[in-house]
This record gives C-alpha cells, sequence and structure tokens, in this order.
C-alpha cells in the first residue's frame, strides 16, 4: 500500500467563521476540545461568558460541525461537569445525533481541595451522525490481566474510564498552553474511530495535540485555532519527529498472568 503522506492545515480564525467556509459532509472525524466556560485565559481570548452566550456559542460551533461530519463520521466533545448534560441533550435531541458512548478520563494529579472532593476526571461524549460509526476496536486494545479461555489475548476492549496522567508542567512534551491534553487520548480516539487517510477536524486545536498525533498516524488533519501564537505552537509541534508519544495507558505495560484458580468453562 502506497504510505499516504499527510497534508496538515492549520487555520488560524473563529471556528465558526472557519467551519463555515468547508464543504458539507467533507470531515471523517471531528474531536473538539472547546472552552468549558470556567475562565481560563488563552492568551488573546478569556473563556468566560454568561451562560445563554455560552449556550449559543456551542450550538453555533456544534451546527457547523455536524454539517462537516460524513455520514457514519464520529463527533468527540470534551467537557467538563458544569455543561456536559445540557451539551448531551443539545447534540441528541437538537442535532439528532447518535450516542455512542460517554468517555471518563481520569487523570491522576491536580490540585487539591479544601471543601469538596477534589476534581480528577473530565469527560468526552461520542456521538455519531447515523447508527453505523466505524469501531476499529482491535487497534485500540489493551493487555489482558490474566490469561483465560474465555479472554480474548490479542487484549482487552479498553471500557469507557480511561487513565491517563496530564502532560505534567515539568515535563519537556509540555508546552505553554494552559490545557494541553495528553497525546496517548487523542491517539486511542483517533485509533478507534477513524482509518489512515481520513480527514480529521480539530476546530479548538490549542497547542495542536490532535493535529501532531492524527499526523503521525497518517491521518489528515484540519486544525482550527483563534489565537495566532499556539497556531505556531502547533506547526512547530508538527515539524518536531516522532519518537514517541507523551503518554501511555499504564496498562499498556501489563503482563497478562495465569489465573490462580480457573473455572470449568472458563
Ligand atoms: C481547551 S483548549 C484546546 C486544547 C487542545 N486540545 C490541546 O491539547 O492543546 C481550547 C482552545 O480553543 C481556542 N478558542 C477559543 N475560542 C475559539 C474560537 N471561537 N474559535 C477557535 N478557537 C477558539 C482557545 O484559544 C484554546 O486554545
Amino acid at each position: 500500500m502506497d504510505q499516504i503522506v499527510p497534508k496538515n492545515i492549520l487555520i488560524c480564525g473563529d471556528a465558526v467563521a472557519e467551519m463555515g467556509k468547508l464543504k458539507t459532509e467533507s470531515v471523517d472525524l471531528i474531536i473538539a476540545d472547546p472552552p468549558y466556560n470556567l475562565g481560563k485565559n488563552y492568551g488573546n481570548n478569556i473563556d468566560l461568558k454568561d451562560r445563554e452566550d455560552y449556550r449559543v456559542f456551542s450550538e453555533n460551533w456544534v451546527r457547523e460541525a455536524v454539517r462537516l461530519l460524513k455520514p457514519g463520521g464520529s463527533f468527540y466533545c470534551f467537557m467538563g461537569v458544569k455543561f456536559i448534560a445540557r451539551l448531551y441533550l443539545m447534540l441528541e435531541e437538537d442535532f439528532n445525533l447518535i450516542p455512542q458512548g460517554w468517555i471518563t478520563w481520569h487523570y491522576t494529579q491536580g490540585m487539591g481541595r479544601k471543601r469538596g472532593f477534589s476534581p480528577r476526571h473530565e469527560d468526552i461524549l461520542w456521538f455519531s451522525k447515523g447508527e453505523d460509526a466505524r469501531f476499529n476496536l482491535d487497534d485500540v486494545r489493551v493487555p489482558q490481566k490474566y490469561y483465560r479461555k474465555r479472554n480474548n489475548m490479542a487484549g482487552a476492549n479498553p471500557g469507557d474510564v480511561w487513565q491517563f496522567s496530564h502532560v505534567h508542567y515539568c515535563a519537556a512534551e509540555r508546552l505553554p498552553h494552559p490545557t494541553q491534553k495528553p497525546e496517548a487520548l487523542l491517539e486511542r480516539i483517533i485509533k478507534a474511530s477513524s482509518n489512515p487517510g481520513d480527514v480529521i477536524l480539530d476546530p479548538f486545536l490549542g497547542s495542536g495535540t490532535t493535529a501532531r498525533v492524527a499526523s503521525v498516524l497518517g491521518r489528515q488533519p484540519i486544525g482550527i485555532e483563534i489565537n495566532p501564537d499556539y497556531i505556531d505552537m502547533a506547526n512547530a509541534r508538527l515539524k518536531e519527529p516522532f519518537a514517541t508519544f507523551d503518554s501511555t495507558d499504564p496498562r499498556a505495560a501489563r503482563q497478562s498472568k495465569d489465573l490462580p484458580k480457573e473455572t470449568p468453562g472458563g
């Protein structure tokens, strides 16, 4: 098979305006990590709107994203607890997307709270346009814990609670972006829901994690980002030689063990 040379397209601008220039049903997979409306400082934009403005902002970019998605394509969206319930209903009821999964990203470190439980997760909604969403399970299996007859020893389904640590502030891979996502998390989404050569759109590109991983995996990334400094950051990241991704699922290092006592039949 010919090797696919990724054509990386990074666009500086507003997500809605720039998506508006792209062709209807031209994208195989959308991965969106929008601002969560938590007051983060993204350099030239502050992530703080009143509740209704944030709902309208979300509705507008989701409308464009759904227009661009091919039938059968998947739509993944990261979201914090404040808006996720409304977003779920919006995607299902207002945009008629089909729910495929609610993934919890459990990160192992973060700020400690004195009142209330310290937050240790963010969530990712997975929807598709039409029932028939691609799912390449064999590309995302993790090693089984035990050898047993009924287990597929090619590996287990990774489930819908994923543990990846944040890219630590002290790590060499950490970029000056406040919400850089771990590459292995994007790797799993991209491998599960796209094939080499597919077009993958991230309308809120940030430091460029989706584009970097998509490009390494031979997909065609399109990234949109409103802050030109982050576009420069993402372009520089795309040019770096690839050694490994900056994070891994700790289960990847598992060595399958014998069950102490295998029960008859399984
Ligand atoms: C949660 S961050 C994305 C982080 C990214 N996934 C990463 O790994 O670095 C959201 C990004 O959306 C950008 N942004 C905010 N409003 C935007 C808009 N209207 N259009 C495009 N990008 C926008 C922000 O500058 C910020 O970089």
